[in-house]
């Protein structure tokens, strides 16, 4: 008995660190729906309490929100937040949840990304990259730094899968100029690789092209433009 009542403070514990990193809260819109995607991740059975599912999730980096059965006591982990119902199979007894990490904050639009650790923000808007700059700023973070061939290749995968929707046309990345070299938003200078269209970094003569933006119709390479220009932008924040 004792020994079963350490055991549950114990996990009592362990469930309330989950709780505090990880937030989950019931989607409505997608009851009765299960899926059955590339964003499946695996599945869990004989699972008594949807506060079992949260931990589940916890425990996988990958895992962004789960669906759970009441009925047949079963959990789906999904690696995706964005869903909307027409995605879904329809399939009674399904509850969805999709969880944030504390420290994104998914009113102001953020969304978490296991890989890299970090919050992820889409701008609606086009502005500057001043103004870009200052509105990541305002959000305690910076326009995004794609300093490593596996955060180019991310955020490839996030404009043209999760977030295609929203983009318009081309987005500014946090790597700018004032002479030469490049440098990331988060200082690290640009080496000799980098995603670039072909035939850029190019600027005509009478303009000044110190910003870079990825561009939708070329599969998201970069070409460089003028700071002036508008675009979307993309900000991280940091939380590891
Ligand atoms: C950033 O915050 C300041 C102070 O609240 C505000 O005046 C400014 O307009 C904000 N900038 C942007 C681009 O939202």
């Amino acid at each position: 008995m004792v020994r079963y009542v350490v055991a549950l403070i114990i996990f009592r514990l362990l469930s309330n660190i989950s709780a505090r990193e990880r937030l989950c809260e019931r989607d409505n819109t997608l009851n009765d729906i299960t899926f059955d995607d590339g964003y499946f991740l695996f599945e869990a059975s004989n699972i008594l309490s949807k506060l079992r599912c949260v931990n589940l999730c916890q425990d996988n980096h990958a895992c962004v929100s789960f669906g759970y059965n009441r009925v047949t006591l079963n959990c789906r982990f999904y690696s995706t937040g964005f869903r909307s119902a027409p995605d879904g199979i329809v399939e009674s007894g399904w509850t969805n949840y999709k969880c944030r990490h504390k420290d994104c904050n998914e009113k102001d639009g953020f969304v978490y990304n296991y890989q890299f650790n970090i919050c992820i923000y889409l701008s609606i808007e086009l502005t500057t990259y001043e103004k870009a700059r200052e509105h990541c700023g305002n959000k305690s973070s910076q326009i995004i730094s794609l300093d490593t061939n596996a955060k180019i290749d991310m955020l490839d995968v996030l404009l043209s899968g999760e977030l295609s929707a929203l983009v318009t046309d081309h987005v500014f990345i946090g790597l700018t100029k004032v002479a030469l070299p490049w440098i990331w938003e988060n200082g690290n200078i640009l080496g000799l690789s980098g995603n670039w269209y072909m035939f850029q970094p190019y600027c005509p003569l009478y303009l000044i092209c110190n910003c870079v933006v990825a561009k939708q119709i070329r599969d998201w390479q970069w070409e460089n433009v003028e700071c002036d220009d508008s675009a979307q932008f993309v900000c991280e924040k940091d939380i590891s």
